[in-house]
């Protein structure tokens, strides 16, 4: 193999890295006290994300949860920016043995600006928002 194309993958390889360490600090900061670090959340109280079919299912409607909040989890569409809901909810999607493609800034934008299926809209958003 030529060097070039060497360093190259190493470059992706490291940046790979940085993006999922990334999303585990914003996980730590900002999910891991319902969903727990092991991400098996708290039976009866907090859903597990580990192993969970929504987590790993249609990318636009989880972001769009993860943007608006539900019932007993807040909205983080004023706490997180487009970069850090697409890293933490590709670490969501790829950790504890979750097997689910990556989210990227682009999808993340799209629910947000509504033009994806699953947008926030004004009207949605709830109003408990802390
Ligand atoms: C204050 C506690 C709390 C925090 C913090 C929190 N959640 Fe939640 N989360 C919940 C609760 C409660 C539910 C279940 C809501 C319901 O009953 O529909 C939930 C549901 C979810 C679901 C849907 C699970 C499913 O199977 O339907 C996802 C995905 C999720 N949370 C991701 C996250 C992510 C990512 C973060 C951090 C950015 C986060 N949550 C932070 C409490 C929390």
């Amino acid at each position: 193999m030529k060097i070039a194309t060497m360093l190259v993958l190493l470059g992706l390889a490291a940046q790979a890295g940085a993006q999922t360490q990334d999303g585990k600090t914003v996980f730590a900061k900002n999910c891991a006290a319902c969903h727990m670090p092991s991400g098996a959340g708290i039976p009866g109280a907090f859903p597990a994300l580990k192993s969970s079919p929504f987590v790993q299912g249609d990318a636009t409607t989880l972001i769009g949860t993860v943007l608006k909040g539900r019932a007993g989890m807040p909205t983080f569409a004023a706490s997180l920016d487009d970069e850090k809901l697409a890293q933490v909810i590709t670490y969501i999607r790829q950790s504890w043995g979750n097997k689910a493609s990556a989210v990227s800034l682009q999808q993340v934008q799209a629910v947000r600006s509504g033009s994806g299926a699953g947008a926030v809209s004004k009207q949605d958003a709830p109003t408990n928002i802390h």
